[in-house]
């Protein structure tokens, strides 16, 4: 007889993407994703919106996921659903939806640590595509986190850095917010830079002792840089902003590079992953492919599509805690604050 199929369905809501996906083995079936867009008017995520969202979305989400699929409810092996970290009413939102049907439909419920799905998603299984060689340094970048992790086996991960203050995400966000763009900015950053002078403007990097990121003073160096140069030119942005956003872009990447190499010079360990929505990054990508080159390293980039939040990643967790059978109950909790081990 062959081997059973295990069916995921992966759940994710930490934030303000309603997702789900199924995998069967570990490989993709579908992968959905609805985005929020009424966070685009206030310039932020408003957690209590976001909520009421999820709750809207959930419902067709998981139904598109599985007849895109082809699956029925009665196939899934299990459900995997993001228990932290994130926005508590969101996290609620995808935790009680994924406890109701894995107690209607009898089957294992498994949960995620969100941090954790950004690094995993690595081990997705797809043709040519190569993963990572346990131990591994993992650098999670997003609009909530900013962490260096050394990994040396799924589940067995240690927080080597982070952020003291802002996040990556957040410096990309803020400093966008204060030239006009809206948010997320991340993405826009990313597009205006690469048609601009990345060292047109220079912008001080902070100085944090060891692994640890700090990103705040680069927000306010940003802030102070534009009101300055506004003062003295009303159309300085608009005729500068390529350059602008270009710098920036450079001054992060220098951030996180430098720090890349710390870490590898401290644990010895050459091999990076990157994961979270800020490694959609062209420079970001750029930089670290470059790196295999300049400095011997072995990186480890994921396609964009997983690089921000999505439910694959969700489920491919789901699916190697489901091989060792590590399942939890009816009684587990959402929580916002959630660590990584
Ligand atoms: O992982 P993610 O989707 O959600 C969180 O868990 O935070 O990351 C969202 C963050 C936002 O700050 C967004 O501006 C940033 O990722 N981002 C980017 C790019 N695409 C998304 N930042 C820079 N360049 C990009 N191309
Ligand atoms: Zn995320």
């Amino acid at each position: 007889m062959g081997k059973e199929n295990i069916y995921i369905l992966g759940i994710e809501s930490s934030c303000d993407d309603t997702a789900a996906s199924v995998l069967c083995n570990g490989k993709i079936l579908s992968n959905v994703i609805a985005n929020q867009s009424i966070h685009q008017d206030y310039g932020g995520v408003v957690p209590e919106l976001a909520s009421r969202a999820h709750q809207q979305n959930i419902v067709p989400v998981v139904d598109q996921c599985l007849k895109k699929a082809k699956v029925s409810k009665c196939d899934l092996s299990a459900i995997a659903f993001t228990r932290g970290p994130g926005l508590m009413g969101s996290l609620l939102v995808g935790t009680s939806f994924a406890k109701s049907l894995a107690y209607g439909l009898k089957i294992p419920l498994i949960d995620v640590n969100h941090m954790q799905a950004h690094i995993l998603v690595h081990f997705i299984e797809k043709e040519g595509c190569e993963k990572p060689t346990f131990p591994f340094l993992a650098m999670t970048i997003s609009g909530g986190h900013t962490q260096i992790v050394k990994v040396d086996n799924y589940f067995e991960m240690t927080v080597i850095g982070e952020t003291i203050d802002d996040a990556v995400g957040e410096a990309f966000d803020k400093s966008g917010k204060a030239l006009g763009l809206g948010y997320p900015a991340g993405p826009k950053i990313d597009k205006l830079g690469r048609l601009g002078n990345p060292t047109a403007f220079k912008f001080t990097k902070p100085r944090v002792k060891g692994l640890d990121f700090s990103f705040s003073g680069l927000k306010t160096a940003v802030l102070y840089f534009l009101q300055k140069n506004t003062k003295e030119n009303p159309n300085f942005i608009a005729e500068n902003l390529n350059d602008i956003c270009a710098s920036i872009q450079h001054t992060i990447v220098e951030i996180l590079l430098d720090k890349l190499k710390l870490a590898v010079k401290q644990t010895g360990i050459n091999k990076i992953a990157i994961g979270g929505g800020v490694s959609a990054n062209s420079a970001i990508r750029e930089a670290l492919k470059k790196s295999e080159q300049k400095q011997g390293w072995k990186t480890y980039i994921p396609d964009t599509e997983f690089t921000t939040d999505n439910a694959a990643m969700v489920a491919i967790v789901g699916y190697l805690k489901y091989l060792k059978k590590d399942f939890t109950t009816q009684e587990t909790t959402a929580k916002s604050r959630l660590k990584i081990q």
